[in-house]
């Protein structure tokens, strides 16, 4: 017998054992797409009918072992409802059934990355040897759903309870050490080591020195626990991860849950409650919205690659202008990353300001355990502070991170653009002040871009990379290049005074604004908006970004846009600042702010600030949570609608990704875009025009209206 489909082929290798080998074509990865799992099927019935095999290793011809199920394919699947999700994954598990049941024993040998569906694969094997190089692991929860290809009851089965509902709901990634600890692999052995072991595993199974009868046997019943234990083991882990995950992300509980359910049973039956539950997991506005997530960010980093791959020159030096909070964060970044960095600023005390935090965050990885001192000197090696333009003509890019002045930063590149090469990129960190307006009298316009890093640097993942009206491609090939380097997710935006992710933000603060002066609590509102998911209300986000540098920056968008962001009326922000409340930088802002027991401000509610703002803000009244939303996010969404009318942001996709990677937009709620989709275009519209007496911010865009009339929506 010898199979060879689109994905799997067999061989016969000696004493009757065959190897099965998964080697998806024109893919450079195996993944379950349902081509594969047809083939697996195909593969396991002609193992089934032929008499001479006498045991199978399942092998990978990609340097992955499998990276899980095609998550571009949930979208179709999913949109069946819930008969169809459950025919699917139960078609799926008795594929899986087929081969477990297989009258031979059979070994998967673990060459690289096995997640999700994969992992669910190997557990149909009767045993399982891993390379020590190799990962596995549930990443599932992490798109709204969990396991439904028969994880969530082998498991448990093979590693106890505890065990399961950890590797299941915290959705790590497991190494070999920590796999084999657990049960969840049988041996862990050096990578070329891996296929002679996994043979000499089924021919001992074969020749009767393991019992693999039995240990096939045991992912056929119910849980080893009786009554009481699994109500205790369940509950409890119930009630943490329940805390944990919060009522915004109900996978983790459901597979739980499920697991409860099942535990009593037998596998038949238990599978058909995992696809049950499985199906209500999939059919969650969360997990559609995280996996909407999922894959806008593979086709950002796809679009980040073709960028690169067009950058004339690799860049293997840089240099940052300034060495305050961003230049001291994007020199650690890059260091850290591997690209010397070279750090300049015109005080020398900034410099040692800007050295001492990118030790301090090295040491804090050494402290976890996570980096190695030797490579902490390393990382600090590559970066070089300097208070003159020495080694500048040896430097691909520049990054400018001094004060957000335009006429130093206007100086400052005059001064830049002599002291390097002709073909260097000369980027500016600017928040706010547009591209094209920064270039005007530059030598070299072609080579001057925008890259908008998000504070803290070595936090968030996202860096806009701004396309002025003269900026060459080689220029935005080139920084996208370094943005992947550092590990960050560049999104390459058009110009404009705030470019995308600060355009959106200032509508959203107006719409606060708007909401104190007409009476309303800004701790409600906090409340209210933390509950929506932000990481934190709007007054805490103005104390931690400082009061009088938003407020700078809401200037620029005012004089950008004043047919919308120059308010008629005094914020509450302006008077604090009026009153040198700047927020955390100086422990006064909406809230105040005392050092806790490690250092870090503590915020406390403060009634000096009511009495500060007293005079701009109408009497207290109470706006009900929905209120309060709808009044903050409907400014916002209606400028990420303009911003894509305008084409500063090219796809619904890189829209939606670069508010939850650059502002922490709540990732269930999957961006503004999804937002809208999921409320209904016709509805938002709706509800904007409820709030149309509040002014421009509030009137929904033509795009949006044309949408809502034609029934249209942004994704599928
Ligand atoms: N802080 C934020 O949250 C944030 C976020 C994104 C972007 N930005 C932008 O980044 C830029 C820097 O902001 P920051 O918060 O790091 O400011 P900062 O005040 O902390 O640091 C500015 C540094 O620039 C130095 N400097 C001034 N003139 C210089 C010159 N001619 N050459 C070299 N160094 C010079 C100063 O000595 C200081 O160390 C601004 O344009 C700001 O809008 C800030």
């Amino acid at each position: 017998m010898a199979y060879s489909g689109p994905a799997f082929s067999t061989t016969m290798l000696e004493d009757g054992v065959v190897e099965l080998r998964f080697d998806l074509a024109g893919e450079s990865v195996n993944k379950l797409n349902q081509v594969a799992v047809k083939d697996f099927d195909a593969a396991t019935q002609a193992i089934a009918k032929d008499p001479s095999v006498k045991g199978v290793i399942v092998t990978s011809g990609k340097s992955v072992f499998i990276v899980g199920a095609d998550v571009t394919e949930f979208g179709g699947l999913f949109a069946g409802g819930e008969p169809a999700v459950v025919q699917m994954v139960s078609a799926v598990t008795a594929m899986l059934n087929r081969f477990e049941d297989l009258p031979v024993p059979t070994v998967a040998a673990i060459n690289g990355v096995c997640l999700g569906g994969g992992m669910e694969l190997v557990l149909a094997c009767d045993y399982r040897v891993m390379s020590s190089t190799a990962t596995v692991g549930f990443p599932e929860v992490k798109l709204g759903i969990f396991p439904g290809f028969g994880g969530t009851v082998r498991m448990p089965r093979l590693i106890g309870v505890d065990n399961a509902v950890e590797w299941i709901a915290a959705a790590g990634d497991k190494k070999a050490d920590a796999a084999f600890k657990d049960g969840a692999v049988d041996a862990v052995v050096a990578p070329d080591k891996l296929r002679d072991a996994a043979l000499a595993l089924v021919k001992s199974a074969i020749a009767g020195k393991l019992d693999w009868k039995a240990k096939r046997a045991e992912k056929l019943v119910p849980v080893k626990l009786n009554k009481i234990e699994q109500a205790m083991a369940f509950e409890s882990s119930l009630a943490f991860v329940g805390a944990k995950a919060g009522p915004n992300y109900p996978a983790p509980v459901l597979a739980i849950k499920c697991m409860q359910e099942a535990a009593g049973k037998g596998r038949e039956e238990a599978l058909a409650i995992e696809a049950k539950y499985f199906a209500k997991a999939a059919l969650t506005p969360q997990a559609s919205a995280l996996i909407g997530v999922f894959l806008a960010d593979q086709i950002v980093k796809k679009a980040a690659g073709s960028w690169a791959k067009k950058s004339p020159k690799e860049i293997k030096l840089a240099a940052v202008l300034g060495a305050g909070i961003m230049g001291g964060g994007i020199a650690y970044q890059s260091a850290s990353k591997g690209t010397p960095i070279i750090m300049k600023d015109i005080v020398s005390g900034a410099l040692d300001l800007g050295m001492n935090e990118a030790g301090k965050l090295l040491s804090k990885q050494v402290e976890r355990g996570r980096m190695t001192a030797e490579k902490m000197s390393a990382v600090l090696a590559r970066i070089r502070p300097t208070l003159n333009y020495g080694d500048f003509k040896d430097v691909d890019v520049v990054i400018e991170a001094v004060v957000e002045n335009p006429k130093v930063k206007k100086a400052v590149f005059a001064e830049v653009e002599g002291m390097v090469r002709d073909d260097t990129i000369i980027a500016s960190n600017t928040s706010t002040i547009s591209i094209s307006y920064l270039a005007e009298g530059l030598k070299r316009p072609q080579n001057f871009v925008g890259m908008h890093f998000f504070n803290p640097v070595s936090m968030m993942p996202l860096v806009e990379v701004i396309r002025g009206k003269q900026s060459s491609d080689a220029a935005i090939a080139g920084a996208v290049s370094l943005v992947q380097k550092m590990g960050k997710t560049p999104v390459v935006v058009n110009d404009c005074p705030g470019f995308y992710v600060n355009r959106t933000l200032f509508p959203y603060f107006a719409g606060f604004h708007l909401l104190l002066r007409d009476g309303a609590d800004f701790q409600a509102v906090d409340k209210a908006m933390e509950r929506f998911g932000w990481p934190m209300g709007p007054a805490y986000l103005f104390d931690v970004v400082g009061m009088d540098t938003a407020m700078h920056a809401a200037a620029v968008m005012a004089e950008g846009f004043p047919d919308r962001m120059r308010p008629d009326y005094a914020s509450a922000t302006s008077v604090l600042v009026d009153n040198k409340r700047y927020g955390q930088k100086n422990n006064l802002g909406y809230y105040s702010y005392v050092p806790d027991k490690k250092g870090k401000p503590k915020k406390t509610p403060d009634p000096q600030t009511y009495e500060l703002i007293k005079g701009v803000v109408a009497a207290r009244r109470e706006f009900a949570p929905d209120e309060i939303v709808a009044r903050c996010m409907v400014p916002m969404v209606n400028e990420v609608v303009r911003c894509l009318e305008d084409k500063i942001v090219a796809s619904p996709f890189e829209a939606d990704l670069a508010l939850i990677y650059g502002l922490g937009f709540p990732p269930f709620r999957g961006g503004a875009c999804k937002y809208v989709d999921q409320m209904g275009v016709a509805n938002f519209v709706a509800l904007a025009d409820k709030y149309a007496a509040l002014g421009k911010l509030y009137e929904a865009p033509k795009l949006l209206r044309d949408m809502a009339a034609a029934g249209k929506k942004f994704f599928g």
